[in-house]
């Protein structure tokens, strides 16, 4: 994926060009503190239209708590608490801060829509139900460890023009020729579980994860069966076996069954330690 956009945009930016129909101050030409040299990614904001795609693809709602790391003048936590979420943004450049704060204060959302001048891999992001992030290839991969770790099962990641490497998106959509990306923080399913059946019925469930790709096995009775169709969307793990559809709600090492299934026996699988 190319880098030329950014630095096209970047440069008009220096330039003193400034971005029309935001219903946001534009951006202060002044000096930053920080240098455009020394920063990893420039500030390039995201066009108004595409933000909101990217708040839509994260399906926002006021339970969220938004993170936009490398917030630049505030545009993505705004539009979030525009929404009714609480939202954070950080970026290691103050004036853009400044700016944000600025903005924040101008669109009345000061008291939802916070900023803080801090280096995005020193926030912590372990409270943040939506990541919203426009940076770059290596800068994604490098946050990629974190999002999978820290973040809950199920929070979501939403990108502006680049992906996360091997970490397939769970959606894709172009909005006004950009590209924008959305991932589902997978549950951690990966080992051997007993699963056990109301009708006392005891199988295991062997399960292989890269990401939200599962694939596994169910034994019992003697029997081994290859999982069909399997799917992992946050704690949302589905597969068939045996002809019947298994929906299975993933809480740390206990699965028990998804009412978003519909009903189904009262089975409960625990992780084998
Ligand atoms: C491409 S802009 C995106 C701005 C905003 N998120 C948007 O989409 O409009 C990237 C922003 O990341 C900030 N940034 C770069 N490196 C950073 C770092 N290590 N920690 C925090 N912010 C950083 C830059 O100052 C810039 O404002």
């Amino acid at each position: 994926m190319t880098r030329l956009p950014l630095i096209l945009a970047a440069l008009a930016l220096l330039c003193g060009c400034t971005f029309q129909g935001t219903g946001i101050a534009p951006f202060n030409p002044a000096p930053a503190p920080v240098s455009e040299r020394d920063l990893e990614v420039p500030f390039v904001p995201t066009p108004p239209e595409v933000v909101e795609a990217m708040l839509d693809l994260a399906q926002l709602g006021t339970d969220d708590l938004l993170i936009d790391l490398g917030s630049g003048d505030g545009r993505i936590p705004i539009a979030a608490a525009r929404r009714g979420a609480r939202a954070l943004g950080v970026d290691i450049d103050s004036s853009r801060v400044s700016q944000a704060v600025l903005n924040a204060r101008m669109a009345q959302l000061e008291t939802r829509a916070l900023f803080r001048t801090q280096d995005l891999f020193q926030t912590p992001i372990r409270d943040a139900s939506v990541v919203a992030i426009y940076l770059m290839p290596e800068i994604n991969l490098r946050l990629r460890p974190r999002l999978l770790t820290e973040l809950r099962p199920g929070a979501r990641v939403v990108s502006h023009a680049f992906d996360m490497g091997d970490w397939r998106a769970d959606a894709h959509e172009v909005v006004d020729g950009r590209n924008i990306y959305l991932w589902v923080v997978p549950a951690e399913v990966a080992g051997s579980w007993t699963l056990t059946d109301p009708d006392g019925s005891v199988m295991t469930l062997d399960l292989d994860q890269r990401f939200q790709e599962v694939s596994g096995t169910l034994s019992g009775g003697g029997q081994t069966l290859a999982l069909g169709d399997v799917t992992l969307r946050g704690t949302q793990l589905r597969f068939i076996a045996g002809g019947r559809t298994w929906w299975a709600l993933v809480d740390g090492g206990t699965m028990t069954p998804d009412p978003a299934g519909g009903t189904q026996p009262a089975w409960r699988a625990q992780r084998n330690s």
